[in-house]
């Protein structure tokens, strides 16, 4: 049997991890500021994350949601209080386009309306409604251009009035700060308007923090940069260091059902030791306070780098922009200097996504191959 050929592979093979440094086949050592698409948010093989994660596989790794889990409930508590968002439901799933599949299939239910609103350049997954308010043609089949979607530009505040006003929007979906897009962003006062206009609307506001949360834009939500309230907040990524799991935050105000939503696999055993375990270290290490920090360091160091256009993003959610297209730069990073970093669909953009635990030593070496690859 072959894979079926969807991904352009580099040609490195890791073997094992540690930290922010990936060993590959050949012994090599690669720093890792990119954690395979903002997944490793407390480092490779933390030992709490490891040892948590052996420990409960030692006690029973799954079972479904037909029985009580405790861990379930522990891993509430710990994410209520680290997030502030202590008043909101749960519901956990296995990754992030299923957060937003049940974000939208939610909203659509609560209003009984089917249209949704979502912004140019976002990325939201490839399930059928989350694909839908992708913007990207080239990922939607037909069959997923049944959805009614429409998309507008971040900040144009008198068209979001218009179609809202139409009255047939069930949601509307945004990352507070775009992954895949290239790391725009809504400004304050649109992000605060657009949370206002939906709850006169009564639209669901859904927060896309699937690459944005568990700490990574410097403060645990990237919506709370800007004091809003999202309805449905969709997690997942940085929230099991790599083990899949997902999840949504639900406001209060909507009324569960049973049989509502489902998953086979959600909020099983493994994945609530995973991410709870996530969530301890993000305590303990004060890592969300070292994501601002270092987020912080590192752009300080870009301003003296003259090919660098600008530095977007918040915390250590940043895309390096360039005048001229990353890709050659990105694999020569990786090829002579052993650093992985990513790439967006604005092809100037060079995404930095690195565990929170990155240190001013790691940021500076990169710099200094950064220099070297620009010379
Ligand atoms: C903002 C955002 N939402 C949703 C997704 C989809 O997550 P997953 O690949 O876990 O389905 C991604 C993945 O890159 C993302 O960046």
């Amino acid at each position: 049997m072959e894979l079926f050929d969807v991904y352009p592979l580099y040609d490195i093979t890791p073997v094992s991890a540690k930290g922010l440094t990936l060993v590959d086949d050949h012994g090599v050592e690669y720093l890792d500021l990119y954690g395979g698409h903002a997944v490793i948010s407390i480092g490779h093989g933390h030992p709490r994350y490891v040892n948590r994660v052996k420990e409960q596989l030692d006690k029973i790794g799954f079972y479904s949601n037909a029985v009580q889990n405790p861990l379930q409930q522990q891993l509430m508590d710990a994410l209520g209080a680290l997030s502030g968002c202590d008043d909101y439901r749960l519901f956990l799933c296995n990754s992030g386009a299923e957060a937003n599949e049940n974000a939208l299939k939610l909203a659509s239910f609560h209003t009984g309306k089917s249209r949704v609103i979502a912004f140019h350049n976002s990325f939201h997954g490839r399930t059928s409604a989350a694909v839908a308010t992708t913007d990207n043609p080239g990922i939607n089949a037909p069959i997923n251009k049944q959805q009614q979607v429409t998309f507008l530009n971040f900040n144009d505040l008198s068209s979001l009035e218009k179609e809202l006003q139409k009255g047939d929007v069930c949601a509307v979906i945004l990352e507070a700060i775009q992954g895949v897009g290239g790391l725009d962003e809504p400004s304050t006062p649109f992000y605060r308007e657009l949370s206002k206009l939906c709850h006169e609307h009564n639209v669901v506001l859904i927060a896309d923090e699937v690459q944005s949360g568990f700490g990574r834009s410097g403060k645990f939500f990237a919506f709370q940069h800007h004091g809003v309230d999202p309805d449905i907040i969709s997690i997942a990524k940085g929230m099991g260091n790599g083990f899949p799991v997902g999840g949504i935050l639900i406001h209060p105000k909507f009324k569960a059902s049973h049989g509502m939503l489902g998953t086979t696999f959600g909020g099983n055993h493994l994945a609530c030791a995973a991410s709870l375990a996530v969530l301890e270290v993000l305590e303990e290490e004060q890592l969300i306070r070292n994501a601002s920090e270092m987020g912080e360091y590192f752009t300080s160091c870009a301003s003296g780098i003259p090919e660098v256009k600008r530095v977007k993003g918040k915390g250590l959610m940043l895309g390096l922009e360039f005048d001229f297209e990353v890709a050659p730069l990105r694999k020569r990073l990786i090829v002579n200097q052993h650093i992985f970093t990513g790439s967006a669909k604005d092809k100037h953009v060079l995404r930095i996504l690195p565990a929170l635990n990155v240190s001013r030593e790691q940021i500076d070496q990169f710099f200094t191959a950064l220099k070297k690859e620009l010379a």
